[in-house]
């Protein structure tokens, strides 16, 4: 009896150390850990073998690019200027524009995400390095992405990709869809200057989808995400 509630303390402790432990790495959930985190305690297989920060990546407080739209962002830009778009007979929004543009000035969000998932630029090119560790060599020499996760960089790469940066047009009339969410009902997207980005759908800092995968702002545990902005 004695030994029983004994072992029954040990293995709450046991427990509480574990939720302790959890605790901490909820404390730091978000990018911490996951194929974002591309320091040396990254979480995927592209990381740096020496690099501590994490934001460096993509941003620094100091020395960014100078431009207002994009978010004191420190990665260089792609030089692709031309990716295509989705097109087809049935797609009724008017702004269909190109996101290529290697201009920081002129980026839209999307290029953000294209300066390293179009997989030419090393995801170790940055405006301004840091300076606590500057030199950032990547494991295994392997500084760019040619996974699934490289979208391409042909002139019609996104062309089989859901469409981006193009105005969100719910509503009746000419150029408008009533079978999209009202913009004032939109729950968990994000739009952008009230266009649609690839960081629409995509946190990139975190992932709320089950699968703990693809850096989702909603879930698609039964099409969730889809239904944010899609009345079908
Ligand atoms: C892999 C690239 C990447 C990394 C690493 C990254 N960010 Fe971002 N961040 C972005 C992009 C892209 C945007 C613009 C899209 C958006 O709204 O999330 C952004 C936007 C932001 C914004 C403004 C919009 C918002 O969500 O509030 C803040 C603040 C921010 N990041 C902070 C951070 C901090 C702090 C870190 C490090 C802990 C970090 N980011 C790491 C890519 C990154
Ligand atoms: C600094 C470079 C960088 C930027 C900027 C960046 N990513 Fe990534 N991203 C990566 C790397 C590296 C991986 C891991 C690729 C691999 O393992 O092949 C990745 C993986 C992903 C994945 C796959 C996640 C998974 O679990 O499979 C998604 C989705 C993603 N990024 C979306 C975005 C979006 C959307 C943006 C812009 C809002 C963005 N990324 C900006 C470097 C970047
Ligand atoms: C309409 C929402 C939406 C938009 C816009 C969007 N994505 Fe995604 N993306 C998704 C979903 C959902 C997945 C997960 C698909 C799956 O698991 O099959 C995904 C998957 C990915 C992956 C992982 C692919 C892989 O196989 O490893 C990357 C990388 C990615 N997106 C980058 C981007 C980039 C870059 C853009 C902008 C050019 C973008 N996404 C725009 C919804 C979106
Ligand atoms: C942030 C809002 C948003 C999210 C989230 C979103 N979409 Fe869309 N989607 C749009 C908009 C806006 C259009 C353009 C609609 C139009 O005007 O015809 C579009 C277009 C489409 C089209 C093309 C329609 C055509 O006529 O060719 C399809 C198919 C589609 N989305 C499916 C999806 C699926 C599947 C998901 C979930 C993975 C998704 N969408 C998530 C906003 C979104």
């Amino acid at each position: 009896m004695h030994t029983q509630i004994k072992s029954r303390a040990a293995v709450s402790g046991f427990l509480l150390a574990l939720l302790v432990t959890f605790s901490g790495g909820a404390l730091a959930a978000g990018i911490l850990g996951t194929k974002h985190d591309l320091s040396v305690t990254g979480g995927g297989t592209i990381k740096s073998t020496t690099q501590t920060e994490i934001c460096i990546f993509c941003h620094t407080p100091h020395d960014a690019f100078k431009t207002d739209n994009i978010p004191l962002w420190n990665h260089e830009m792609s030089q692709i200027t031309t990716y295509g778009m989705y097109t087809s007979p049935t797609l009724d929004a008017t702004d269909l524009a190109d996101v290529g543009v290697d201009d920081p000035a002129h980026s839209a969000v999307s290029n953000l995400c294209l300066s390293c998932h179009d997989g030419t630029v090393a995801v170790n090119s940055f405006n301004n390095p840091s300076n606590t560790s500057p030199n950032t060599p990547m494991v295994g020499g392997v500084d760019k992405i040619t996974g699934s996760a490289n979208l391409g960089a042909a002139a019609d790469a996104l062309k089989n990709d859901h469409p981006v940066n193009f105005t969100y047009n719910p509503g009746t009339g000419a150029g408008l869809d009533s079978t999209l969410v009202p913009t004032a009902s939109l729950t968990g997207v994000k739009l952008y200057n009230n266009k649609v980005q690839c960081a629409s759908c995509h946190d990139p800092h975190t992932s709320v989808d089950p699968t703990g995968k693809a850096f989702l702002r909603v879930s698609m545990s039964g099409s969730t995400l889809c239904f944010a902005c899609h009345n079908k």
